[in-house]
């Protein structure tokens, strides 16, 4: 069976969410749009899946993080979709895309046809395997990408109680994930391939915080070293990690957080393909003028990095990417080049931190390191280019973000260090 609809979104993630909210927004009509999703459940807040979803008491479960409550907008309820005459095709793989028919070949069989497709189909984990390690398929070994992840996550962690939890990789998901074990009572080691945690954002100074933080908490770091392969019981559950500096860890289960891979699989050879992902231009529109491309998945030039393609795996730049290719495709006259501010933020325990712009240059740290609001800036060419805040508020948040826009020229770094945050607010 054929089926027909002008717009077509690949991908139920939260860049699909912000895309239907914007597209209602903008007036789509009832029968023209429709979502296609492997995902069992409407487009969702994929952040809170590490945080709140991971919490012993009173967690985050569906529906309370549907797209848009992350941006404090109305939450999009299947019935949402219902009441606005979106197709919501759930539980169902995109097999094969043909962009020169402009038709879609699904799970079940049929082919869906589009005027414009919008490509959401975020990323996927980078496996064990793909290092050289086996046992990803193990029944205490879990990645955390989707809803039956963090289902299964949690289920683990249940049946693992004050047991041994690793935690392969130092990045958000790692450092997140590590927080919630150790709140669950678990006994956490994490195992970091670099000198220090957040290794691509934080500065040696910024991550000690951290890492002292995480050790307060009884969280363990090994350094420096990778996992080599697993002891398995005969269950084929994962019983240790032998790691790559001849140590063994004792494990009643892991968590793996090494990295994701773009979705680009359906396109391939089909539209072009910079950074990993689909090239798109400031309208997000890709190589084939009838396709779209947001959220991770996207290569989009961002005028804040000097024009340069960028593909971020942040929520705030799937969110923005979406609604601004929709802006491009329902009023492409009133829609201007997007102009998008990097940003990025992560919360763990009681803290929470906000990064914008970018992490090059030469660093000033500022505030106080042993309290709770500290920083820093990142200064490149005589130019602000990147601000981190921890413990901020609203006010101070919104400042950081608008001095970075603003790329102010710094003549005297003395005078900048001594400010502190208070640079940011005054600009
Ligand atoms: P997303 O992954 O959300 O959605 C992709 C969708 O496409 C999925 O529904 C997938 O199943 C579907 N799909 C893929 N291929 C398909 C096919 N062939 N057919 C049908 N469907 C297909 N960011 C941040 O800035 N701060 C934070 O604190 C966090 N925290 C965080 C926690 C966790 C656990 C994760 C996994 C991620 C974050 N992020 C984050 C990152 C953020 O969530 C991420 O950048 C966005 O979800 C990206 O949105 P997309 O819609 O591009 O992909």
């Amino acid at each position: 069976m054929e089926r027909a609809f002008v717009y077509v979104i690949v991908g139920g993630g939260v860049a699909a969410g912000y895309a239907a909210h914007e597209f209602v927004k903008r007036g789509v009509s009832h029968g023209e749009l429709c979502i296609i999703s492997e995902e069992s459940v409407a487009p969702y807040e994929r952040p809170a899946l590490s945080k709140g979803f991971l919490l012993p008491e009173d967690p985050a479960r569906l529906p309370s993080f549907h797209c848009c409550v992350g941006s404090n907008e109305e939450k999009l309820t299947p019935k949402w979709y219902k009441e606005h005459g979106i197709e919501l095709i759930l539980n169902t793989q995109v097999k094969s895309a043909d962009v020169k028919s402009k038709m879609l070949l699904i799970a079940t069989g049929e082919t869906i046809s589009y005027k414009i497709l919008i490509v959401a189909t975020g990323a996927r984990p980078l496996k064990l395997e793909e290092t050289g390690v086996r046992g990803s398929d193990a029944a205490n070994v879990c990645y955390l990408r989707d809803l039956a992840d963090a289902e299964k996550l949690v289920n683990v962690m249940q049946s693992s109680s004050g047991g041994n939890a690793i935690v392969l990789g130092g990045g958000y998901i790692g450092m997140e994930c590590a927080a919630s074990l150790a709140i669950n009572k678990l006994k956490v080691t994490m195992v970091l391939p670099r000198a220090h945690c957040m290794a691509r954002l934080f500065t040696p100074k910024i991550a000690s915080y951290y890492e002292e933080f995480y050790k307060s908490k009884g969280v363990k770091f090994v350094k420096g070293t990778v996992l080599t392969s697993f002891d398995f019981n005969t269950e084929g559950k994962v019983t240790a990690a032998n790691l790559s500096d001849g140590s063994k860890l004792p494990a009643d289960m892991v968590v793996i957080g090494i990295g994701i891979h773009p979705n680009t699989s359906l396109f391939e050879g089909q539209l072009t393909l910079e950074k990993g992902g689909i090239k798109v231009n400031y309208r997000m529109q890709s190589s084939n003028t009838s396709v779209y491309a947001v959220g991770d998945v996207a290569a989009f030039p961002v005028k804040f990095f000097g024009e340069t393609r960028r593909r971020l795996e942040h929520v705030d730049s799937a969110r923005k990417t979406a609604r601004h290719a929709v802006a491009a495709i329902m009023e492409p006259k009133k829609t201007g080049e997007f102009d998008y501010l990097p940003f990025f933020y992560s919360k763990i325990f009681t803290l929470s931190w906000q990064f914008y712009g970018e992490n090059i240059g030469e660093v000033f740290h500022f505030g106080d390191f042993s309290g709770k609001t500290f920083g820093a800036y990142w200064i490149h060419n005589g130019h602000l280019v990147g601000s981190f805040l921890e413990g901020g508020t609203k006010e101070q948040y919104e400042a950081i973000a608008q001095a970075t826009r603003l790329k102010p020229a710094i003549e005297d770094l003395t005078e900048l260090e001594r400010q502190g945050l208070g640079f940011a607010l005054s600009v």
